[in-house]
């Protein structure tokens, strides 16, 4: 596996019951190649311990602003910078209410004054501290700010009541944290074609060909790349999904519209080929409806030999990733999608020879990929192979983001 530029995050675990979800946090974390430095609050050490948090981030816990061996090794400024993102979870009214009003009076409170980095919150607290006024006034003025945030969700609380201050589930935290930073204008200047959704390919005026492609990963990597600054073009079969902002939308039916669209699209620096294709087509799409017979065959393959049920001959339609791979206007980095149910890495290592790509996202398609919101991918570059762990298209999107900014200004 290549080595990533390792992203980092600052975790500042406040006190409250969820802080037990913070442990898991840290690990979902370093399974995406995120690593942690945390600092634990005072009261956050009432929940959990350092000793638990340490042996999770690999790395000392953070906790006293005046100790003299800690400024020694890493100062409270050092500690807000060299992180890519600041994370409070759980955000306590306590912590919200210091930032909001720029107190600092301990290590966490004194490192988000600091910091020069974007701030997540997920905040945790009973249901009517989080709708109080005072808590209320903090979060808007946070917001107005620029602070981000995840959650509360709804539910029963620990203790005993329900409704909004459940902290955000560990993987709804990775989430957050993987759209904030991919948000950095680290594509800037890149102009990105991505195709997404499945071709239909018609029989007569009534009826088509297609696949069960719902043109969710393609929309996501789209978004993603969009947020990341890249100037994004979007080729899109027939889909009912909204159209991500910032986005220009082209949208097509056919394989051979979708072809034309990307080369009218050119020149692109990064092309990612997420459109589930149709592989054929009828030869001829009838002008009109093709009539069924009067009286119903007892058997299609009779029914077709008496001439009683239409035969569609297939032609195939063009490989749009070769054909642009092969392209004199060739994107810089040109991505393509594997969709297999049996052998997933192998025939995607294959693909990526066969087609000419650089990059091939393979994932296997046997499950309920299609339609759904989770994907799990594997990444089959020059290097070799990275296996993603399961996470939703959108984190799949950021993530292929952060890989495409990594890729070109390594290759600039
Ligand atoms: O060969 P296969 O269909 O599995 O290849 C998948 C990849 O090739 C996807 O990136 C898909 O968008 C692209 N493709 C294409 N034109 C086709 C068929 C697939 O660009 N006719």
């Amino acid at each position: 596996m290549r080595g990533l530029s390792v992203r980092s995050i600052l975790l500042i675990v406040g006190g409250g019951i969820a802080a037990y979800k913070s442990l898991e946090l840290v690990r979902r974390l370093a399974e995406r190649g995120i690593r942690t430095r945390a600092i634990l609050t005072s009261a956050g050490a009432e929940f959990v311990t350092p000793l638990s948090l340490s042996a999770l981030t690999g790395d000392k816990i953070y906790s006293d602003l005046f100790s003299l061996t800690d400024e020694a090794e890493m100062g409270h400024i050092q500690l807000s910078r060299s992180a890519d993102l600041v994370v409070v979870a759980p955000a306590t009214a306590d912590l919200m209410a210091k930032l909001a009003n720029g107190l600092a009076n301990d290590l966490a409170s004194t490192t988000l004054l600091a910091t020069d980095k974007k701030v997540l919150m997920a905040p945790a607290m009973n249901v009517r501290m989080w709708e109080s006024a005072p808590v209320k006034r903090n979060r808007a003025q946070l917001e107005k700010d620029g602070v981000l945030f995840v959650g509360p969700n709804d539910g029963e609380m620990a203790c005993g009541e329900f409704g909004p201050g459940r902290m955000a589930e560990p993987l709804e935290i990775v989430a957050a944290i993987e759209k904030a930073l991919a948000v950095d204008g680290a594509l800037k200047g890149v102009r990105a074609l991505v195709t997404a959704g499945p071709t239909r390919e018609p029989v007569d005026p009534v009826r088509f060909l297609a696949n069960h492609s719902s043109g969710k990963q393609g929309y996501a990597i789209a978004e993603a790349l969009a947020r990341a600054g890249a100037d994004t073009t979007l080729v899109s079969g027939p889909v009912s999904l909204t159209p991500p902002q910032g986005v220009k939308l082209m949208r097509v039916t056919t394989a051979r519209e979708m072809l034309a669209a990307c080369e009218a699209a050119l020149p692109a620096d990064v092309l990612v080929m997420a459109a589930a294709v149709a592989d054929w087509r009828p030869d001829i799409a009838a002008n009109s409806k093709i009539k069924k017979s009067a009286d119903r065959p007892q058997d299609a393959r009779s029914a077709a030999e008496e001439n009683r049920v239409p035969l569609i001959k297939l032609v195939e339609n063009p490989d749009i990733l070769a054909t642009l791979a092969a392209h004199a206007a060739r994107p810089r980095l040109v991505i393509g999608f594997a969709a297999e149910t049996d052998d997933v890495v192998a025939n995607a290592v294959a693909k990526r020879g066969r087609k000419g790509a650089d990059w091939i996202i393979a994932n296997d398609v046997s499950g309920d990929v299609f339609g759904g919101a989770r994907n799990q991918v594997h990444l089959v570059s020059e290097s070799g192979v990275e296996d993603w762990p399961d996470m939703t298209k959108s984190e799949v999107g950021a993530r292929l983001a952060a890989r495409i900014a990594e890729k070109l200004k390594g290759a600039a």
